[in-house]
């Protein structure tokens, strides 16, 4: 089949790919013009596992190529994908301007007939103003469909997610589309849910404000863990082997970010006062994420006060989870930028994050290591903030050399608890009553001591 694939982001660039892969003739387009320059000299502007080899493959074989100009694109197409962003706006809604942009210039290029695909992730209702926009434009009438078909992937893996989806989504109110739709992913053998465009389109939004639900769930239980003398690994673990609940998104921490779940059940909570209705469960999940992170900082603040000045801190982790060098909404990052407020120094890294934290970051009180040992060395403690494999390995009794203090905050819960308090570390994770929360603890007992006996 023909399709061009507008948006060459992490959806965009991976789908078309994939689509290409699977034998399609595919165009990328984009407006950024060096991202377009990039992609074609064979470099890839994101970091993704494995999908260089196939863009390149492809791209020689003919069967990929990627412009800026959008009409060449749509005129070669049966089925035009929209994968543009959709960002958070200031009233938490999903920006649209670059999927309505986009779909403006559809219509007025449009000459044939074709299926016009929304990958990106839109508020329900959406593909029925995109469909208007399109007619309103075109120069001659033209018949064409339009279809919802959201997008599962997972950044760090998404070439993987991709070829192997649980489910497909498509929704279109036209047979004809659905039929044109299906025929690109049946040799998938996996199940695809054909349906009306606003189920479709509620089917993302759903999903991940459930899956950010089960973090946020996760979260809270891990308070009650760390403050009960529980342990969250072990609760999770014994939880996720119920087939039911299932062991994924059990996983406690500082809280979610990224590009997706912040931004999607904020629209969707949005989505739902639009509709007059208070969905008062997400709104409890964004409030319980918010909070995570600041859970996290109490424990520092109790431990080394809240003037963090003269002091040098060690980062490990910027982007907002493993395998991906993506930092949008990163609690990392956050959590970074508190730290320097309150007078720190910073060493961190990240295994594919530094470019794009440096932009962010700017080089005030920050400097990028080449590694996570450079990151430790006489730092007054070590901050685990990003969920890289690697992290998880490191080796304690260098790290151990290297600090100026053996202290560590796992904010990922990376390492084995009862092994780096043997060997002599102070650590606090999340959910787990280590030696760290038990020196507070203590702390406090003496503090409410004190205050009993009116010498504090
Ligand atoms: N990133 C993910 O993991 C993921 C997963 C599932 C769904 N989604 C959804 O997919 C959509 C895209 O996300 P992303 O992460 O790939 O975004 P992204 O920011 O990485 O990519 C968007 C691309 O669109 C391009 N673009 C913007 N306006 C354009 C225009 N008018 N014409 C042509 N190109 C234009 C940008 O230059 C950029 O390259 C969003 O709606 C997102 O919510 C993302």
């Amino acid at each position: 089949m023909k399709l061009c694939v507008i948006g060459t982001g992490y959806v965009g660039l991976v789908g078309a790919a994939i689509f290409s892969d699977w034998g399609n003739e595919v165009i990328g387009v984009d407006i950024d013009s060096a991202k377009i320059e990039k992609i074609k000299a064979g470099e890839m502007p994101i970091y993704e596992p494995g999908l260089a080899e196939i863009v390149v493959r492809n791209i020689g074989e003919k069967r990929l190529s990627f412009t800026t100009d959008m009409a060449e694109g749509i005129a070669h197409a049966e089925i035009v994908f929209i994968c543009v962003g959709t960002p958070q706006d200031d009233t938490g809604a999903a920006d649209l301007s670059a999927v309505l942009a986009v779909a403006k210039q559809i219509g007025e290029s449009l000459t044939d007939y074709k299926v016009i695909v929304t990958k990106s992730t839109v508020p329900v209702g959406t593909n029925e103003r995109v469909y208007e926009l399109i007619r309103q434009n075109l120069k001659s009438p033209v018949e064409f469909d339009v279809a919802s078909n959201p997008e599962f992937l997972r950044e760090g893996s998404s070439v993987e997610d991709m070829r192997t989806t649980d489910r497909t989504v498509i929704g279109s109110n036209s047979p004809k589309a659905l039929g044109i739709l299906k025929n690109l992913y049946t040799h998938l053998g996996t199940p695809i849910v054909e349906c009306d465009l606003r189920s479709a389109e509620l089917i993302k939004y759903a999903s991940n404000a459930f899956l950010a639900t089960k973090i946020s769930f996760i979260n809270e239980i891990a308070q009650i863990c760390e403050r009960a003398h529980a342990d969250i690994s072990t609760v999770a673990k014994g939880m996720g082997l119920d087939s039911r609940i299932g062991p994924k998104f059990l996983r406690a921490g500082i809280g979610y970010g990224g590009s997706c779940f912040p931004k999607d059940v904020a629209a969707l909570y949005r989505t739902s006062t639009d509709q007059a209705y208070d969905f008062k469960l997400l709104r409890g999940v964004m409030e319980v994420n918010e909070r995570m992170k600041y859970n996290f900082l109490k424990n520092v603040t109790l431990h080394l006060g809240k003037n963090l000045s003269g002091k040098s801190l060690g980062v490990l982790g910027l982007a907002f989870k493993g395998d991906t060098d993506d930092i949008r909404d990163s609690v990392a990052i956050e959590v970074v930028k508190v730290l320097r407020g309150m007078g720190a120094k910073l060493k961190v890294y990240d295994p594919q994050a530094m470019y794009n934290s440096k932009r962010v970051l700017g080089e005030d009180n920050i400097s990028y290591c080449l590694d996570s040992y450079e990151v430790m060395e006489k730092s007054d403690a070590l901050f685990i903030l990003t969920d890289w494999k690697e992290f998880g390995t490191i080796d304690l009794s260098r790290t151990k050399n290297l600090l100026a203090n053996p202290l560590i905050f796992d904010g990922r819960n990376m390492l084995n608890v009862e092994k780096v308090q043997n060997m002599g570390f102070v650590y606090f994770a999340v959910g787990k009553r280590t030696n760290g929360v038990e020196l507070l603890a203590e702390k406090d007992k003496v503090y409410q001591k004190a205050v009993l006996n009116n010498d504090h």
